[in-house]
């Protein structure tokens, strides 16, 4: 009998190489049974998976060539594929959850959570009205209470409590009070009502109270969303405040002030809520290190749209039937205001693994395990 240790060797690789993808697996998906049955998300465009096509709404994104690198095509996301959540929920293994305004998230298809987001909310109720109809804030946190009453009737109080303590809760929101707000003055009256320090206490105000209204229905682990560099998005950039390669400098400034607020109320809701943990995630931060790193990521455009109308194809938005760039990947920003899925990966990735600077004061995955 001859041994041929060319292939034993070849099959031990194999056999190292299944070893290593396990491992590698295991290490990146956290377990259902004793991980995250559920995630809610609540938020803006960032995280919208359909709701505004329910909606009497201008800001929509079901049609091509919003989700040319979706599996379903175009959804009402507003990017070219995924969007960090759709990211997530492979991370932890479940199911993404459902839009709210769809009749047909109900029964056992809200199980897995259910994502509230709609295009041009915001924190104040008024943010984004121009667009027409939308879910701000306290309209997604009452659409909460609405699917808890299903919940409840489903599977009981007991069981409720312990299954709302293992589900995570996403909030992204800040944008819209800002660029369909505050920085609209000929819509809005908030820059003539409020230096950019007190708006963004404002914001925090608000945000505060419905983080706790959240609390105090049964969430137990949020994951707060600080704002990104706005000055640099296509939109601001082809608004005429920049100087021509440059982001918007006093737009981003003042993001300052909400996102660092931001951070110091999750410390401040840890330390007074200890059965509960909030998380910050620094996207300000990632976002900056993505533009000003860009070729570390594999970036080559970082100041156009992908898909887009005039200067850096920011000042008009995709357009239905529009022809995109062909290399997405290399593109930070899909359009006017959204990244494109690449840039979202990296969000996500670092959001779930990273340091404290990136999310903060754990990251998503150590949170998913508590
Ligand atoms: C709801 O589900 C039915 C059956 O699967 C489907 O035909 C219908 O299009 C869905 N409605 C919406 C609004 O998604
Ligand atoms: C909790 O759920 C389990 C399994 O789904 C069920 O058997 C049990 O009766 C429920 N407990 C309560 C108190 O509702």
């Amino acid at each position: 009998m001859i041994i041929q240790p060319p292939r034993l060797a070849a099959s031990a690789a194999l056999l190292l190489l299944l070893l290593l993808v396990f491992l590698r697996c295991s290490d990146e998906t956290v377990s259902t049974t004793n991980g995250v049955p559920a995630i809610f998300v609540f938020g803006d465009s960032l995280v919208d998976v359909g709701n505004n096509n329910f909606l009497r709404s201008v800001a929509r994104a079901n049609y091509y060539p919003y989700g040319i690198d979706f599996l379903s095509g175009p959804t009402g996301r507003f990017s070219n594929g995924r969007t960090v959540i759709d990211m997530f929920v492979d991370m932890f293994g479940i199911p993404n959850a459902p839009e709210f305004a769809n009749p047909n998230t109900t029964g056992v298809g809200i199980l897995h959570g259910v994502n509230y987001a709609s295009a041009a909310a915001g924190i104040l109720d008024e943010t984004g009205r121009h667009y027409g109809q939308r879910y701000s804030l306290s309209q997604q946190v009452v659409n909460f209470e609405s699917t808890l009453n299903e919940l409840r009737r489903s599977m009981g109080s007991w069981n409720l409590s312990r299954y709302l303590s293992k589900s995570l809760a996403f909030l992204v929101f800040g944008s819209n009070d800002y660029i369909n707000n505050y920085l609209l003055p000929e819509l809005y009256t908030s820059r003539f009502r409020y230096t950019p320090n007190q708006f963004a206490n404002l914001l925090l105000n608000r945000y505060s109270r419905q983080l706790l209204a959240l609390q105090s229905v049964g969430l137990r682990k949020f994951v707060v969303a600080g704002v990104g560099p706005l000055g640099c998005i296509p939109n601001q950039r082809a608004s005429g405040a920049a100087t021509p390669g440059r982001c918007v400098d006093n737009v981003n400034k003042m993001l300052g002030a909400f996102n660092e607020g931001l951070r110091s109320l999750v410390t401040q809701l840890n330390s007074q809520h200890p059965e509960s943990t909030f998380v910050y995630v620094n996207v300000y931060a990632i976002f900056g290190d993505i533009l000003n790193n860009p070729d570390t990521y594999g970036f080559r455009v970082v100041d156009t749209a992908c898909c887009g109308v005039g200067l850096n194809r920011g000042q008009i938005t995709c357009l239905p039937l529009q022809f995109p760039c062909l290399y997405r990947n290399e593109y930070v920003f899909w359009d006017a205001f959204h990244p494109t899925e690449a840039a979202s990966a990296i969000l996500a990735g670092r959001a779930f693994r990273g340091p404290p600077s990136d999310s903060y004061p754990i990251n998503v995955r150590q949170l998913a395990l508590i």
